[in-house]
Protein backbone atom coordinates (compact mmCIF):
# COMPACT_ATOMS: atom_id res chain seq x y z
CA UNK A 1 0.00 0.00 0.00
CA UNK A 2 1.57 3.25 -1.30
CA UNK A 3 -0.46 5.30 1.32
CA UNK A 4 1.35 3.18 4.43
CA UNK A 5 4.37 5.20 4.78
CA UNK A 6 6.14 5.39 7.90
CA UNK A 7 8.18 7.47 9.56
CA UNK A 8 12.05 7.10 8.12
CA UNK A 9 13.92 4.73 9.60
CA UNK A 10 16.54 6.97 11.27
CA UNK A 11 13.92 9.43 12.27
CA UNK A 12 15.57 11.40 15.35
CA UNK A 13 12.84 11.05 17.87
CA UNK A 14 13.60 12.52 21.48
CA UNK A 15 12.84 15.35 23.49
CA UNK A 16 14.52 19.25 24.03
CA UNK A 17 15.57 21.52 26.70
CA UNK A 18 17.45 24.60 27.51
CA UNK A 19 19.98 25.72 29.40
CA UNK A 20 18.33 27.77 31.43
CA UNK A 21 15.05 26.57 32.60
CA UNK A 22 16.78 23.34 32.84
CA UNK A 23 20.65 23.09 34.78
CA UNK A 24 20.63 25.37 37.23
CA UNK A 25 23.94 26.02 38.16
CA UNK A 26 23.32 29.50 37.66
CA UNK A 27 26.73 30.54 39.24
CA UNK A 28 29.05 27.55 39.60
CA UNK A 29 31.82 26.37 37.36
CA UNK A 30 32.43 30.02 36.49
CA UNK A 31 29.55 30.84 34.75
CA UNK A 32 28.24 34.22 34.50
CA UNK A 33 25.06 35.55 35.34
CA UNK A 34 22.30 35.70 32.11
CA UNK A 35 19.61 37.58 31.53
CA UNK A 36 17.21 34.47 32.89
CA UNK A 37 18.97 34.46 35.86
CA UNK A 38 17.16 38.13 36.80
CA UNK A 39 13.69 37.21 36.35
CA UNK A 40 11.41 36.18 38.95
CA UNK A 41 8.74 33.72 39.51
CA UNK A 42 5.29 34.36 37.98
CA UNK A 43 1.73 32.92 36.85
CA UNK A 44 -0.48 32.41 34.33
CA UNK A 45 -1.96 35.65 35.61
CA UNK A 46 1.02 37.34 37.10
CA UNK A 47 4.00 38.32 34.46
CA UNK A 48 7.33 37.18 35.52
CA UNK A 49 9.41 40.42 36.65
CA UNK A 50 12.49 41.58 35.84
CA UNK A 51 15.04 42.94 38.35
CA UNK A 52 18.33 44.38 37.31
CA UNK A 53 20.14 42.55 39.83
CA UNK A 54 19.22 39.79 42.30
CA UNK A 55 17.09 40.94 45.11
CA UNK A 56 17.92 39.63 48.44
CA UNK A 57 14.88 37.55 49.56
CA UNK A 58 13.27 37.40 45.95
CA UNK A 59 12.78 33.61 44.58
CA UNK A 60 14.09 33.11 41.22
CA UNK A 61 13.15 29.96 39.50
CA UNK A 62 16.45 29.37 36.98
CA UNK A 63 18.95 30.03 39.93
CA UNK A 64 18.92 25.84 40.53
CA UNK A 65 16.37 24.92 38.13
CA UNK A 66 15.99 21.17 38.17
CA UNK A 67 19.51 20.47 38.91
CA UNK A 68 20.80 19.26 35.34
CA UNK A 69 24.47 20.30 36.19
CA UNK A 70 24.87 17.67 38.78
CA UNK A 71 22.62 15.10 37.29
CA UNK A 72 23.05 15.13 33.91
CA UNK A 73 24.42 11.52 34.42
CA UNK A 74 20.81 9.86 35.66
CA UNK A 75 18.85 12.20 33.24
CA UNK A 76 20.82 11.16 30.11
CA UNK A 77 20.64 7.21 31.65
CA UNK A 78 17.12 8.24 31.84
CA UNK A 79 16.65 9.32 28.31
CA UNK A 80 18.58 6.50 27.31
CA UNK A 81 16.15 3.95 28.56
CA UNK A 82 13.64 5.81 26.87
CA UNK A 83 15.20 4.97 23.42
CA UNK A 84 16.41 8.76 22.49
CA UNK A 85 17.91 9.22 19.57
CA UNK A 86 18.27 12.41 19.96
CA UNK A 87 18.31 15.08 22.61
CA UNK A 88 18.18 19.00 21.90
CA UNK A 89 20.02 20.92 24.68
CA UNK A 90 20.92 24.55 24.58
CA UNK A 91 24.70 26.12 25.60
CA UNK A 92 24.74 28.36 28.26
CA UNK A 93 26.62 30.97 26.85
CA UNK A 94 27.37 32.89 29.58
CA UNK A 95 29.03 29.38 31.18
CA UNK A 96 31.27 29.80 28.08
CA UNK A 97 32.00 33.63 27.78
CA UNK A 98 30.78 34.80 31.47
CA UNK A 99 30.42 38.73 30.68
CA UNK A 100 30.01 37.76 26.98
CA UNK A 101 32.80 40.36 26.04
CA UNK A 102 35.29 38.41 27.89
CA UNK A 103 38.67 37.71 25.65
CA UNK A 104 39.27 34.16 26.69
CA UNK A 105 36.53 31.13 27.35
CA UNK A 106 35.88 29.45 30.29
CA UNK A 107 37.53 26.41 30.36
CA UNK A 108 35.42 25.04 33.04
CA UNK A 109 32.06 25.64 31.14
CA UNK A 110 33.63 24.03 28.21
CA UNK A 111 34.40 21.09 30.27
CA UNK A 112 30.79 20.77 31.59
CA UNK A 113 29.44 20.02 28.00
CA UNK A 114 32.87 18.06 27.16
CA UNK A 115 31.13 15.62 29.90
CA UNK A 116 27.26 16.26 28.44
CA UNK A 117 27.98 15.17 25.16
CA UNK A 118 30.42 12.38 26.19
CA UNK A 119 27.45 10.75 28.07
CA UNK A 120 25.28 11.29 24.91
CA UNK A 121 27.64 9.68 22.94
CA UNK A 122 28.13 6.59 25.52
CA UNK A 123 24.17 5.84 24.34
CA UNK A 124 24.36 7.48 21.02
CA UNK A 125 21.84 10.13 21.52
CA UNK A 126 22.13 12.81 19.15
CA UNK A 127 22.92 15.98 20.18
CA UNK A 128 20.95 18.70 19.05
CA UNK A 129 22.49 22.44 19.99
CA UNK A 130 21.11 25.52 20.26
CA UNK A 131 23.40 28.11 20.43
CA UNK A 132 20.88 30.96 21.97
CA UNK A 133 17.96 29.81 23.76
CA UNK A 134 16.54 32.97 25.56
CA UNK A 135 20.06 32.93 27.82
CA UNK A 136 21.97 35.89 26.51
CA UNK A 137 25.12 37.17 29.28
CA UNK A 138 23.29 39.50 31.60
CA UNK A 139 26.29 42.08 31.06
CA UNK A 140 25.61 42.08 27.36
CA UNK A 141 21.98 43.45 28.34
CA UNK A 142 23.07 45.63 30.66
CA UNK A 143 26.43 47.49 28.80
CA UNK A 144 25.37 47.02 25.48
CA UNK A 145 21.36 47.08 25.95
CA UNK A 146 21.28 43.07 23.78
CA UNK A 147 20.96 42.44 20.56
CA UNK A 148 19.65 46.45 19.68
CA UNK A 149 24.01 47.03 19.61
CA UNK A 150 25.68 45.86 16.62
CA UNK A 151 28.55 44.65 18.86
CA UNK A 152 26.65 41.88 20.17
CA UNK A 153 27.04 40.53 16.58
CA UNK A 154 31.20 40.07 16.98
CA UNK A 155 30.92 38.76 20.72
CA UNK A 156 28.01 35.65 19.52
CA UNK A 157 30.36 34.62 16.54
CA UNK A 158 33.40 34.55 18.97
CA UNK A 159 31.60 32.38 21.07
CA UNK A 160 30.28 30.33 17.70
CA UNK A 161 33.86 29.99 17.10
CA UNK A 162 34.63 28.52 20.48
CA UNK A 163 31.88 26.10 20.67
CA UNK A 164 32.18 25.16 16.88
CA UNK A 165 35.61 23.93 16.90
CA UNK A 166 35.67 22.45 20.54
CA UNK A 167 32.96 20.25 19.50
CA UNK A 168 32.97 19.36 15.74
CA UNK A 169 33.60 16.03 16.06
CA UNK A 170 30.48 15.64 18.50
CA UNK A 171 27.42 18.03 17.50
CA UNK A 172 26.55 17.87 13.84
CA UNK A 173 23.19 19.46 14.40
CA UNK A 174 23.18 23.37 15.91
CA UNK A 175 20.01 25.74 15.40
CA UNK A 176 21.44 29.69 15.91
CA UNK A 177 18.45 31.42 18.07
CA UNK A 178 15.86 29.57 19.70
CA UNK A 179 12.80 31.37 18.44
CA UNK A 180 14.59 33.82 16.27
CA UNK A 181 10.63 35.73 15.78
CA UNK A 182 9.85 36.26 18.82
CA UNK A 183 11.38 39.66 18.49
CA UNK A 184 8.46 40.35 16.11
CA UNK A 185 6.64 40.24 19.46
CA UNK A 186 6.78 42.89 22.21
CA UNK A 187 7.00 40.01 24.75
CA UNK A 188 10.32 38.72 22.92
CA UNK A 189 12.25 41.83 23.78
CA UNK A 190 13.95 40.98 26.99
CA UNK A 191 13.80 37.39 26.56
CA UNK A 192 15.26 37.30 23.04
CA UNK A 193 16.64 40.58 22.36
CA UNK A 194 18.54 41.43 26.02
CA UNK A 195 17.54 44.50 25.25
CA UNK A 196 16.46 46.29 29.35
CA UNK A 197 13.15 46.85 29.90
CA UNK A 198 12.90 50.96 30.94
CA UNK A 199 9.27 50.51 32.17
CA UNK A 200 7.87 48.63 35.28
CA UNK A 201 10.47 45.73 34.67
CA UNK A 202 7.08 43.38 33.47
CA UNK A 203 8.42 40.70 30.79
CA UNK A 204 4.96 41.41 28.95
CA UNK A 205 5.23 45.62 29.33
CA UNK A 206 3.97 46.95 25.78
CA UNK A 207 4.02 50.20 26.86
CA UNK A 208 8.24 50.62 26.32
CA UNK A 209 7.87 48.31 23.00
CA UNK A 210 9.55 49.95 20.33
CA UNK A 211 9.36 47.66 17.19
CA UNK A 212 12.36 50.03 15.28
CA UNK A 213 14.19 49.07 17.97
CA UNK A 214 13.07 45.62 18.14
CA UNK A 215 13.69 44.71 14.17
CA UNK A 216 17.15 46.82 14.13
CA UNK A 217 18.04 44.07 17.30
CA UNK A 218 16.48 41.43 14.86
CA UNK A 219 18.62 42.46 11.90
CA UNK A 220 21.33 41.70 14.23
CA UNK A 221 20.41 38.44 14.92
CA UNK A 222 20.05 37.58 11.56
CA UNK A 223 23.53 38.89 10.59
CA UNK A 224 25.20 36.70 13.19
CA UNK A 225 23.14 33.85 12.21
CA UNK A 226 24.18 33.86 9.10
CA UNK A 227 28.01 34.42 10.13
CA UNK A 228 27.15 31.69 11.96
CA UNK A 229 26.25 29.34 9.30
CA UNK A 230 29.09 30.42 7.21
CA UNK A 231 31.71 29.77 9.86
CA UNK A 232 30.40 26.73 11.05
CA UNK A 233 30.50 25.53 7.65
CA UNK A 234 33.88 26.27 6.89
CA UNK A 235 34.37 24.27 10.31
CA UNK A 236 33.19 21.20 9.23
CA UNK A 237 31.38 21.19 5.87
CA UNK A 238 29.12 18.21 7.59
CA UNK A 239 27.64 20.75 9.99
CA UNK A 240 24.07 21.00 9.79
CA UNK A 241 23.03 24.51 10.69
CA UNK A 242 19.01 25.79 11.41
CA UNK A 243 16.83 28.04 12.04
CA UNK A 244 14.37 27.95 14.81
CA UNK A 245 10.87 29.50 14.62
CA UNK A 246 8.09 29.69 17.23
CA UNK A 247 5.59 28.70 15.30
CA UNK A 248 2.24 30.73 15.65
CA UNK A 249 -0.26 28.78 12.88
CA UNK A 250 -3.10 31.70 12.59
CA UNK A 251 -6.64 30.88 11.58
CA UNK A 252 -8.60 33.63 9.57
CA UNK A 253 -11.99 33.77 12.41
CA UNK A 254 -14.71 33.74 9.46
CA UNK A 255 -13.92 33.10 5.42
CA UNK A 256 -14.35 37.53 5.17
CA UNK A 257 -11.27 38.06 2.95
CA UNK A 258 -10.72 40.96 5.68
CA UNK A 259 -9.85 38.05 7.97
CA UNK A 260 -7.94 35.58 5.60
CA UNK A 261 -5.74 38.33 4.21
CA UNK A 262 -5.19 39.68 7.83
CA UNK A 263 -4.27 35.64 8.94
CA UNK A 264 -2.08 35.37 6.06
CA UNK A 265 -0.32 38.78 7.16
CA UNK A 266 0.16 37.87 10.06
CA UNK A 267 2.06 34.60 8.97
CA UNK A 268 4.18 36.25 6.96
CA UNK A 269 4.80 38.68 9.52
CA UNK A 270 5.54 36.63 12.56
CA UNK A 271 6.15 33.35 10.73
CA UNK A 272 7.52 33.92 7.34
CA UNK A 273 9.98 36.98 7.82
CA UNK A 274 12.43 35.71 9.95
CA UNK A 275 12.40 32.00 7.94
CA UNK A 276 12.48 34.00 4.80
CA UNK A 277 16.04 36.00 5.43
CA UNK A 278 17.41 32.79 7.05
CA UNK A 279 16.34 29.98 4.25
CA UNK A 280 16.43 32.36 1.07
CA UNK A 281 18.96 34.53 2.43
CA UNK A 282 17.18 37.98 2.11
CA UNK A 283 14.08 40.28 3.07
CA UNK A 284 10.95 39.24 1.64
CA UNK A 285 9.03 42.21 -0.22
CA UNK A 286 6.05 42.05 2.94
CA UNK A 287 8.61 43.41 4.85
CA UNK A 288 10.20 45.78 2.97
CA UNK A 289 6.99 47.14 2.94
CA UNK A 290 6.24 46.56 6.64
CA UNK A 291 8.88 48.55 7.54
CA UNK A 292 7.99 51.67 4.98
CA UNK A 293 4.44 51.65 6.64
CA UNK A 294 5.50 52.00 9.68
CA UNK A 295 8.77 53.81 9.36
CA UNK A 296 10.25 51.53 10.45
CA UNK A 297 14.30 51.98 9.60
CA UNK A 298 16.78 49.46 9.74
CA UNK A 299 20.66 50.61 9.80
CA UNK A 300 21.88 47.94 7.02
CA UNK A 301 25.86 48.22 6.75
CA UNK A 302 27.21 47.95 3.11
CA UNK A 303 27.97 44.36 2.91
CA UNK A 304 25.01 42.86 5.22
CA UNK A 305 22.70 41.81 2.45
CA UNK A 306 25.97 39.43 0.95
CA UNK A 307 25.76 38.42 4.28
CA UNK A 308 22.73 37.33 4.96
CA UNK A 309 23.15 35.59 1.05
CA UNK A 310 26.22 33.69 2.22
CA UNK A 311 24.59 31.88 5.70
CA UNK A 312 21.58 30.34 4.36
CA UNK A 313 20.71 27.47 7.31
CA UNK A 314 20.59 23.71 6.11
CA UNK A 315 17.56 23.14 8.02
CA UNK A 316 14.39 24.33 9.33
CA UNK A 317 13.25 23.77 12.70
CA UNK A 318 10.28 24.79 14.93
CA UNK A 319 8.39 25.04 17.87
CA UNK A 320 4.57 23.56 17.59
CA UNK A 321 1.78 24.09 20.77
CA UNK A 322 -1.33 25.58 19.37
CA UNK A 323 -3.13 27.82 17.26
CA UNK A 324 -5.29 30.55 17.13
CA UNK A 325 -8.31 32.61 15.14
CA UNK A 326 -7.65 36.29 13.86
CA UNK A 327 -10.15 38.68 13.12
CA UNK A 328 -10.19 41.75 11.12
CA UNK A 329 -13.06 42.83 13.60
CA UNK A 330 -11.45 45.00 16.38
CA UNK A 331 -14.56 44.21 18.81
CA UNK A 332 -13.82 40.26 18.60
CA UNK A 333 -12.36 39.45 22.39
CA UNK A 334 -8.69 38.02 22.83
CA UNK A 335 -7.86 35.41 24.65
CA UNK A 336 -4.85 34.80 26.70
CA UNK A 337 -3.04 35.30 30.05
CA UNK A 338 0.63 36.63 29.87
CA UNK A 339 0.77 36.94 25.69
CA UNK A 340 -1.49 37.82 23.79
CA UNK A 341 -2.83 34.23 22.40
CA UNK A 342 -5.29 35.95 19.36
CA UNK A 343 -9.01 35.07 19.22
CA UNK A 344 -10.67 31.59 20.62
CA UNK A 345 -11.52 29.10 18.56
CA UNK A 346 -15.05 27.42 18.87
CA UNK A 347 -13.73 24.18 17.65
CA UNK A 348 -10.66 23.37 20.09
CA UNK A 349 -10.05 23.23 23.61
CA UNK A 350 -7.11 24.70 25.47
CA UNK A 351 -4.96 23.69 28.37
CA UNK A 352 -4.58 24.95 31.66
CA UNK A 353 -2.80 28.40 30.53
CA UNK A 354 -5.18 28.82 27.91
CA UNK A 355 -3.04 27.45 24.72
CA UNK A 356 -5.62 25.97 22.32
CA UNK A 357 -4.61 22.03 21.22
CA UNK A 358 -5.11 21.36 17.44
CA UNK A 359 -2.82 18.78 16.33
CA UNK A 360 -4.43 19.02 12.56
CA UNK A 361 -3.05 22.63 12.91
CA UNK A 362 0.44 20.58 12.95
CA UNK A 363 -0.04 19.22 9.72
CA UNK A 364 -0.94 22.40 8.05
CA UNK A 365 1.67 23.88 9.50
CA UNK A 366 4.27 21.42 8.50
CA UNK A 367 2.61 21.66 5.20
CA UNK A 368 2.76 25.39 4.81
CA UNK A 369 6.16 25.28 5.41
CA UNK A 370 7.53 22.30 3.64
CA UNK A 371 6.23 23.88 0.07
CA UNK A 372 7.38 26.77 0.61
CA UNK A 373 11.20 25.60 1.29
CA UNK A 374 11.58 22.40 0.57
CA UNK A 375 14.21 21.60 3.47
CA UNK A 376 14.60 19.13 5.81
CA UNK A 377 11.90 20.22 8.50
CA UNK A 378 12.01 18.79 12.06
CA UNK A 379 9.93 20.17 15.06
CA UNK A 380 11.75 20.72 17.79
CA UNK A 381 8.84 21.51 20.55
CA UNK A 382 5.95 20.52 21.01
CA UNK A 383 4.10 19.35 24.05
CA UNK A 384 1.00 19.96 27.05
CA UNK A 385 1.99 21.88 30.00
CA UNK A 386 -0.33 20.47 32.29
CA UNK A 387 -0.68 20.25 36.31
CA UNK A 388 0.51 15.85 37.31
CA UNK A 389 -0.50 14.43 40.48
CA UNK A 390 1.68 11.98 41.90
CA UNK A 391 -0.59 9.36 43.34
CA UNK A 392 -0.10 7.78 46.66
CA UNK A 393 1.32 4.43 45.25
CA UNK A 394 4.02 6.85 43.08
CA UNK A 395 2.70 6.52 39.71
CA UNK A 396 1.39 10.01 37.63
CA UNK A 397 -1.23 9.00 34.98
CA UNK A 398 -0.44 11.53 32.63
CA UNK A 399 -3.03 10.61 30.12
CA UNK A 400 -3.47 13.61 29.08
CA UNK A 401 -0.28 14.25 27.74
CA UNK A 402 0.00 10.74 25.57
CA UNK A 403 -3.52 12.03 24.52
CA UNK A 404 -1.90 15.36 23.24
CA UNK A 405 1.57 14.10 22.03
CA UNK A 406 -0.12 11.01 20.29
CA UNK A 407 -2.32 13.29 17.94
CA UNK A 408 0.39 15.55 17.06
CA UNK A 409 2.60 12.11 16.00
CA UNK A 410 -0.54 11.21 14.02
CA UNK A 411 -0.26 14.27 12.38
CA UNK A 412 3.02 14.21 11.57
CA UNK A 413 2.35 10.95 10.05
CA UNK A 414 0.04 12.54 7.93
CA UNK A 415 2.48 15.07 6.62
CA UNK A 416 4.94 13.10 6.08
CA UNK A 417 2.38 11.39 3.61
CA UNK A 418 1.71 14.70 2.10
CA UNK A 419 4.89 14.96 1.49
CA UNK A 420 7.08 16.95 4.07
CA UNK A 421 10.75 16.06 4.59
CA UNK A 422 10.58 15.46 8.45
CA UNK A 423 13.26 14.45 9.75
CA UNK A 424 12.76 14.93 14.02
CA UNK A 425 10.86 15.12 16.34
CA UNK A 426 11.84 16.74 20.05
CA UNK A 427 9.15 17.26 22.72
CA UNK A 428 9.53 20.17 24.87
CA UNK A 429 10.76 19.37 28.53
CA UNK A 430 11.03 16.01 28.26
CA UNK A 431 12.07 16.12 31.99
CA UNK A 432 10.09 18.73 33.86
CA UNK A 433 11.68 21.86 33.82
CA UNK A 434 10.84 25.48 34.64
CA UNK A 435 8.58 27.24 32.58
CA UNK A 436 9.93 30.01 29.90
CA UNK A 437 6.59 32.37 29.94
CA UNK A 438 5.40 31.87 33.88
CA UNK A 439 8.87 30.61 35.85
CA UNK A 440 6.33 27.82 37.62
CA UNK A 441 8.07 24.44 37.98
CA UNK A 442 3.77 23.22 37.89
CA UNK A 443 3.32 23.77 34.08
CA UNK A 444 4.84 20.48 33.39
CA UNK A 445 5.83 19.13 30.15
CA UNK A 446 8.04 15.73 30.82
CA UNK A 447 7.88 12.10 30.64
CA UNK A 448 9.78 12.37 33.64
CA UNK A 449 8.27 13.98 36.78
CA UNK A 450 10.78 16.09 39.15
CA UNK A 451 9.84 17.09 42.48
CA UNK A 452 9.89 20.52 42.88
CA UNK A 453 7.57 23.28 43.21
CA UNK A 454 7.07 26.52 42.50
CA UNK A 455 8.73 28.09 45.31
CA UNK A 456 11.95 25.98 45.14
CA UNK A 457 10.71 23.36 47.55
CA UNK A 458 11.16 19.64 46.83
CA UNK A 459 13.70 16.78 46.66
CA UNK A 460 14.70 17.22 43.17
CA UNK A 461 13.95 13.70 42.72
CA UNK A 462 13.26 12.10 39.29
CA UNK A 463 9.95 9.86 38.74
CA UNK A 464 8.94 8.18 35.29
CA UNK A 465 5.51 8.82 34.31
CA UNK A 466 3.02 6.90 32.73
CA UNK A 467 4.08 9.24 29.34
CA UNK A 468 7.59 7.36 29.71
CA UNK A 469 6.87 4.23 28.69
CA UNK A 470 4.16 5.15 26.42
CA UNK A 471 6.85 7.35 24.44
CA UNK A 472 9.59 4.52 24.94
CA UNK A 473 6.81 2.16 22.95
CA UNK A 474 6.91 4.71 20.61
CA UNK A 475 10.32 5.10 19.71
CA UNK A 476 10.75 1.15 19.96
CA UNK A 477 8.20 0.82 17.17
CA UNK A 478 9.31 3.91 15.08
CA UNK A 479 5.72 5.60 15.57
CA UNK A 480 3.57 2.72 14.46
CA UNK A 481 2.30 1.77 17.96
CA UNK A 482 1.03 5.11 19.34
C1 LIG B 1 9.01 28.00 23.80
C2 LIG B 1 10.38 28.21 24.36
O1 LIG B 1 8.48 29.25 23.56
O2 LIG B 1 8.03 27.44 24.59
C3 LIG B 1 10.69 27.42 25.61
O3 LIG B 1 11.38 27.97 23.39
C4 LIG B 1 9.46 27.38 26.49
O4 LIG B 1 11.81 27.97 26.22
C5 LIG B 1 8.34 26.69 25.73
O5 LIG B 1 9.67 26.79 27.72
C6 LIG B 1 7.07 26.49 26.51
O6 LIG B 1 6.64 27.68 27.04
P1 LIG B 1 6.35 27.82 28.60
O7 LIG B 1 6.03 29.24 28.81
O8 LIG B 1 5.20 26.91 28.87
O9 LIG B 1 7.59 27.38 29.29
Amino acid sequence: NKLDKKFPKDFLWGGATAANQFEGGYNEGGKGLSIADVLTAGSHTVPRRITPTIEDGMYYPNHEAVDFYHRYKEDIKLLAEMGFKAFRMSIAWSRIFPNGDDPEPNEEGLKFYDNVFAELKKYNIEPIVTISHYETPLNLAIKYNGWVNRNLVDFYVRYCDVIFRRYKDIVKYWLTFNEINALTMPWGTFMAGAIMPNGNGEISNNETDNEQIRYQALHHQFIASAKAVKLGHEINKDFKIGCMIAYMCFYPLTCNPDDVLLAQQKDNLHNFLCSDVQVRGEYPGFAKRYFEEKNININMQENDEQILKEGKVDFYTFSYYMSNCVSADQNEEKIGGNISLGIKNPYLKASDWGWQIDPKGLRWTLNNIYYRYQIPIMVVENGLGAIDKVETDGTINDDYRIDYLREHIKQMKEAILDGVDLIGYTTWGCIDLVSAGTGEMKKRYGFIYVDRDDEGRGTLNRMKKKSFYWYKKVIETNGEDL
